[in-house]
């Protein structure tokens, strides 16, 4: 079995953290997004995958993952160009798939429990495509399953429905043997002008090919909103497993489950309190307070801040004396107090699709 990750698209929601890199790169309890599906598909023993690039960062992406050897995994890239849809993403790699099954695997999805459930799940000649599904509270921000009530099997999926007939949404991970291929050339761009995988797998289901569902046990989430993120990175911090390669200074206090990065300092009067998680390179100075759920990325300065249920991307300066919460803050940024600077007022120097509560 191959694999195939979805890395292009444009990640509109996320700006402006996307206009410096691909919504998929954006790291969660310190690691991308894309990072977590390439182990997820290596420990299911999926180790010939290709990824598919977009415009948006795709230097970055290589850069990031690649030939795959430091995940296991070998790694060819598939450039999709412009968005055109998930369908037409997967129809780029039938070259590459040749005649075996293959998983694909939306790169800003992330599941706690992987996908080997899934991969099990899969009986080749006994199906031709499975689908995953976990039940949720907003289905009409997803594709939507909809089973027959009597033998319980999967009748009709719906690319975001405005009435959805169940609350079971598409997870991003379906099993496909090569009859999607010609699936996909039969359908036509949706209302959002994409090849939706949805409107292709309906079109399995209409002309008899068997395909299966799994509820998927344990949380999984689509990264695609910020929010998203912020709630990927508290769940992901529960599981921490505690480490510290850094160094905390006498006087620097540490509570909970907290990992600090190699190279990294606590410096007498700052407090860390996990479940947080402190990249490598970084100087926490005195008066700073990490608090739960906070996820600081490599080579950054925090000096005076109190930052909360946050993720800090990484190589930063924040030497501001406020309270941060529920912040996703970009790469390379500064954040500073001008207590003294008149006149008095916030100074903000803010990329195009920022949002900021003040
Ligand atoms: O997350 C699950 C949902 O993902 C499913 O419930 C939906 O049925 C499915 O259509 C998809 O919906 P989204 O609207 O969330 O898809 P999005 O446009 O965010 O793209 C998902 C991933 O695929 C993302 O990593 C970007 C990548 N992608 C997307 C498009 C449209 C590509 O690589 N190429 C593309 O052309």
């Amino acid at each position: 079995m191959k694999g195939l990750l979805l890395s292009g698209g444009s990640g509109t929601r996320l700006r402006p953290l996307t206009h410096s890199g691909p919504k998929q790169l954006i790291p969660v309890a310190n690691k991308p997004v894309l990072i977590y599906a390439l182990e997820d598909l290596q420990r299911a023993g999926i180790t010939d995958i290709a990824v598919i690039l977009g415009l948006n960062g795709r230097e970055q992406v290589i850069e990031r993952i690649g030939d795959g050897s430091q995940c296991g995994v070998n790694v060819t890239y598939i450039d999709q160009g412009a968005p055109l849809g998930i369908a037409h993403a997967v129809a780029c790699a039938e070259d590459f798939m040749g005649q075996d099954p293959f998983v694909v695997y939306l790169g800003d999805n992330i599941l706690r429990h992987g996908i080997a459930p899934l991969v099990a799940e899969f009986d080749e000649g006994a199906c031709d495509a499975v689908v995953a599904l976990q039940s949720v509270d907003d289905p009409e921000r997803y594709g939507v399953a909809e089973l027959d009530e009597a033998s319980g099997r999967l009748i009709q999926l719906v690319e975001k429905p405005k009435a959805p007939k169940s609350n079971l949404a598409l997870v991003g991970v379906y099993l496909f043997t090569t009859p999607i291929f010609d699936a996909i050339r039969q359908i036509e761009p949706s209302w959002r002008n994409e090849l939706e995988i949805t409107d292709a797998i309906q079109k399995l289901i209409d002309t008899r090919y068997i395909v299966k569902h799994h509820v998927i046990q344990g949380w999984w989430k689509d990264t695609g909103m910020p929010e998203d993120i912020l709630e990927v990175n508290r769940l992901l911090l529960d599981d921490l497993v505690p480490c510290v390669e850094g160094a905390v200074e006498g006087g620097g206090v540490v509570k909970g489950r907290v990992s600090i990065g190699r190279g990294s300092v606590l410096k007498q009067g700052s407090v860390v309190f996990g479940p947080a998680i402190i990249g490598e390179n970084c100087t926490i100075d005195a008066g700073t307070y990490i608090g739960p759920y906070t996820s600081i990325g490599d080579n950054t300065h925090v000096s005076g801040a109190h930052i909360e249920d946050s993720i800090v991307i990484g190589d930063s300066v924040i030497t501001c004396k406020e309270t941060i919460v529920e912040s996703l803050i970009g790469d390379k940024t500064q954040i500073r107090s001008t207590d003294q600077k008149l006149p008095k007022g916030y100074r903000l120097i803010v990329g195009s699709g920022s949002s900021i509560d003040l």
